[in-house]
């Protein structure tokens, strides 16, 4: 029997079982969520077991393998979120200071993060091996980034946790200070930090451009 399925207001005809339908039923679900706990439903063997699928499965060009990751729980989380509002407040105007703080402390009251980065060495070892992409191969890896935290954020949010893309390991000083509390090799650049826990709140309301505005079909 076919039924009709709607994702984001576009309905599909299919079999309830299809794959596809399931995949773009859990790609819609991801949401940003900054309202998380210090509580996680999912173990943290669970948790360790995405990220590992994640990073195992996600393309990266010419298969360089070139992401990393790092699933930082608990009272290092707590660690890590106390060097990043230390670092990133110094530089933020007094009449900003209020709403960053309260950003960050909602970041530092999630059960966890995951560091997410590209490996440099990785990066340089094929530029060597093939110059003409040259140019080409940081945007590749940066697009390999999104696409395993795009995985691992619709799979986080798929087990009921709350979860969001930060950047503030584009700030050197604060990308130097996480390296150092973990210990993480010097090649491995910081392409985002998902602070996760489960849900305090559902996500805020979201609103989307006209999908005819941007997406066109062209067929003989
Ligand atoms: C490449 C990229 C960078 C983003 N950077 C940030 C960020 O630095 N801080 C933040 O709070 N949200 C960030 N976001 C989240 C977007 O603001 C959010 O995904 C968008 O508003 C759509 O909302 P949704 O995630 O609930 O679907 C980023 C999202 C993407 C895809």
């Amino acid at each position: 029997m076919h039924t009709n399925v709607v994702i984001d207001g576009i309905p599909h005809k299919g079999e309830p079982s299809n794959m596809s339908d399931a995949y773009l039923a859990a790609v819609a679900t991801r949401r940003t969520n900054y309202a998380i706990t210090a509580k996680s439903s999912v173990s943290d063997e669970k948790l360790e077991a995405i990220v590992k699928q994640a990073v195992l499965h996600s393309p990266t060009s010419f298969n360089t393998q070139s992401s990393r990751a790092v699933l930082v729980l608990g009272a290092e989380n707590t660690k890590l979120w106390n060097l990043v509002s230390e670092s990133f407040l110094k530089g933020v105007p007094d009449d900003k200071k209020a709403t960053a703080q309260a950003r960050l402390t909602a970041f530092a009251g999630g059960y966890g993060s995951v560091l997410f980065f590209e490996d440099q060495a990785v990066i340089d070892d094929i530029t060597a091996k093939i110059p003409i992409y040259t140019t080409l191969f940081p945007v590749w890896s940066t697009n390999a980034a999104g696409i395993l935290q795009s995985v691992v954020w619709t799979s986080l949010t798929l087990e009921g946790l709350g979860a969001s893309l930060q950047h503030f390991g584009a700030d050197p000083a604060i990308a130097a200070e996480i390296h150092k509390a973990f210990n993480l090799p010097t090649t491995w650049t910081s392409t985002a930090i998902m602070p996760f826990g489960d849900p305090a709140a559902p996500p805020a309301e979201k609103t989307f451009t006209p999908i005819e505005n941007r997406v066109k079909v062209v067929k003989a």
